[in-house]
């Protein structure tokens, strides 16, 4: 069952105005939907406009035109219902492992002792028991980013916003992450949307891959991944798809990756 509710960004446009650079609109009239519980991607060039939606979505920002809503209701400043894990882990050097994941919860009401029991309850779902009182410099890339995740996710938010959480891991920690994120996503009933590079990964955990482009940033195209779980990467239905989505994001067929 999903806690969630139906997150709607409609026709949202977006303005940076940089000293000595003519207004930049970073954002498009960019709409999308996301249901409760869904996993979502949104992939894209360079600056075309990822992060500043999920900042946005997050409500660090209110200076836009057009809609967010969750149920219903307009986004207003950032709120312990909406999570976000950045592609840095931003764990403070200074806490351990468990009193960085338990700061995420300073403003949440719960009594002392409920604080502490959701700390090791997130600490194990991201598989990181007896590193609790590990510092950030003694935790491996993966490591620091399954503790960014339990962060994320310690004061069960509706939505957690991933802004690609595992670009900077080597291929098989990535992969490994990607599992597990699957696995949390299914257990914890949480809405996720995932900026990504990596169109592999996200066939793999979506349930539909947003493609945008930039100069501004518009969505350009929703598509619905509906292969079972878990998927096959070296399914031949895996492969079209990712062949689609390369082809959406503009890429010419003889500069696809060989495996496309
Ligand atoms: N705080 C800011 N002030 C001014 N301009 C900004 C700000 N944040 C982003 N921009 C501009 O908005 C555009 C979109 O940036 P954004 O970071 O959202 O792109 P992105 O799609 O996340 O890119 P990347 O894939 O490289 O992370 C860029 O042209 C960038 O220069
Ligand atoms: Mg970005």
């Amino acid at each position: 069952m999903s806690r969630t509710g139906l997150l709607e960004v409609r026709q949202v446009s977006k303005f940076y105005d940089i000293p000595g650079h003519p207004r930049l609109q970073a954002l498009a009239d960019a709409s999308l939907t996301v249901e409760p519980g869904a996993f979502i991607s949104i992939v894209g060039p360079s600056g075309c406009g990822k992060s500043t939606l999920l900042r946005l979505i997050l409500g660090l920002d209110s200076d836009y035109r057009g809609e967010i809503l969750l149920h219903g209701e307009r986004i207003h400043g950032a709120n312990l219902k909406r999570g976000i894990v950045f592609q840095d882990h931003r764990l403070l050097p200074w806490l351990t492992l468990e009193q960085n994941i338990a700061l995420a919860l300073e403003n949440a009401p719960q009594a002392p002792e409920a604080k502490a029991r959701a700390v090791r309850e997130h600490v194990e779902i991201v598989g990181l028991s007896s590193f609790e009182k590990a510092w950030p410099h003694q935790l491996s890339g993966g490591m620091a980013q399954r503790a960014a995740i339990a962060r994320g996710l310690v004061n069960q938010p509706e939505i957690l916003l991933l802004d690609e959480p595992l670009g900077a891991l080597d291929a098989l920690t990535r992969i490994r992450l990607q599992e597990e994120l699957q696995r949390i996503w299914r257990a914890e009933g949480v809405s996720m949307i995932l900026v990504t590079h990596d169109v592999e990964e996200a066939i793999f955990l979506s349930n539909r891959v947003i493609v945008m482009s930039g100069n501004p940033g518009r969505v350009l195209e929703e598509i619905p991944i509906e292969l079972p779980l878990p998927r096959d990467r070296a399914s031949h239905a895996f492969g079209e798809i990712r062949r689609y989505i390369f082809k959406a994001m503009g890429m010419r067929a003889e500069a696809l990756p060989i495996a496309a």
